[in-house]
């Protein structure tokens, strides 16, 4: 079906049900067109959160529409592709979180969002990636705190905060695909350009780096910098807003295998099959809700 003749169907489809669309920034560029909203984790949360629409179609992976899910109980959260995944939040069960838990007793347990709704339940405080920095500091009064899953962003956030933190050993697959090497190469081809990378990617690549910012941060910064050239260190997706909104600047990938096969799930197709049946609704277990939504209030409300 050409894309017009589906986006009038979806369209008329929303009206009818007062759905809203949510996409991440590593959606398709015809995804992130349609949506409503196009942002990072925590934009999403925080648009979910604050929506009078009956329906939320999530574009994402799945830990993004079961947070919109914790976080608006009554409303319907559809997800186009029920497959879509994140590795890394299956990097870590509710039970191994435990165990750990259990070895550092009073430890304050920190989740980063990339998580399942059974991790974030047996959480103190959930974090996005823009900002972790910021709920970490919050912690003045921990004696320890447990950082999961990811390594990286934990290591990252070690070093911004100067707190010694306890670190499970997840990480992105994508992320792990944009090397050191990939960020020297680029510079030499394009000294003059700003390098702004995600801090899901590895320290090596992060300590060449001028920024490490959540997606939307990349977006922002790449926006307000006086520089022309960029060195882009994170998934692809991001490179189709970054061209749009700054057209006097040049954006360059860091490498381009650094895709989300995951993220790239989400179809025009598979918006319009889900809204049509009200099809792949997400929704979290009440129990295990009411005890993941303290920590996600936690993190929305640090900005
Ligand atoms: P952001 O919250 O920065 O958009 O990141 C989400 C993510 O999954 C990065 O891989
Ligand atoms: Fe998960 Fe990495 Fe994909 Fe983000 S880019 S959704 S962390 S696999």
């Amino acid at each position: 079906m050409p894309n017009q003749h589906l986006i009038e169907k979806i369209e008329a489809l929303k009206a009818d049900t007062n759905a809203i669309i949510l996409a991440h920034n590593y959606q398709r560029d015809e995804v992130q067109d349609l949506a409503d909203y196009t942002g990072d984790s925590l934009g999403l949360s925080i648009r979910a959160a604050q929506t009078d629409a009956d329906v939320i179609v999530f574009c994402g992976v799945h830990f993004m529409a079961e947070t919109a899910s914790i976080l608006c109980p009554e409303k319907t959260v559809l997800m186009p592709d029920p497959d879509a995944g994140c590795p890394m939040a299956d990097m870590i069960t509710a039970q191994q979180l435990r165990d750990l838990k259990a070895q550092h007793p009073g430890a304050v347990v920190v989740t980063y969002v990339n998580s399942s709704a059974e991790v974030k339940a047996e959480t103190d405080v959930c974090c996005t990636s823009s900002n972790a920095v910021k709920v970490v500091q919050s912690l003045k009064d921990a004696q320890e705190i447990i950082f999961v899953p990811d390594q990286y962003l934990g290591a990252f956030v070690a070093k911004q905060t100067g707190r010694d933190m306890i670190l499970w050993q997840g990480y992105c697959p994508t992320h792990m695909r944009i090397t050191p090497e990939h960020i020297q190469r680029q510079k030499a081809a394009h000294p003059a350009a700003e390098v702004i990378v995600h801090p899901e990617c590895t320290q090596p690549v992060v300590a060449l780096a001028d920024y490490a910012l959540s997606t939307e941060g990349i977006c922002r910064r790449a926006h307000e910098s006086g520089a022309k050239e960029f060195i882009i260190g994170t998934e692809l997706g991001v490179m189709y807003r970054l061209k749009n909104e700054n057209p006097g600047k040049t954006f360059y990938p860091a490498t381009e295998f650094a895709l989300c096969p995951n993220m790239k799930k989400t179809t025009l197709e598979k918006i319009l099959w889900c809204l049509e049946g009200m099809k792949n609704e997400v929704r979290v277990p009440e129990d295990i809700r009411l005890r993941a939504r303290q920590a996600v209030d936690r993190m929305v409300a640090i900005v």
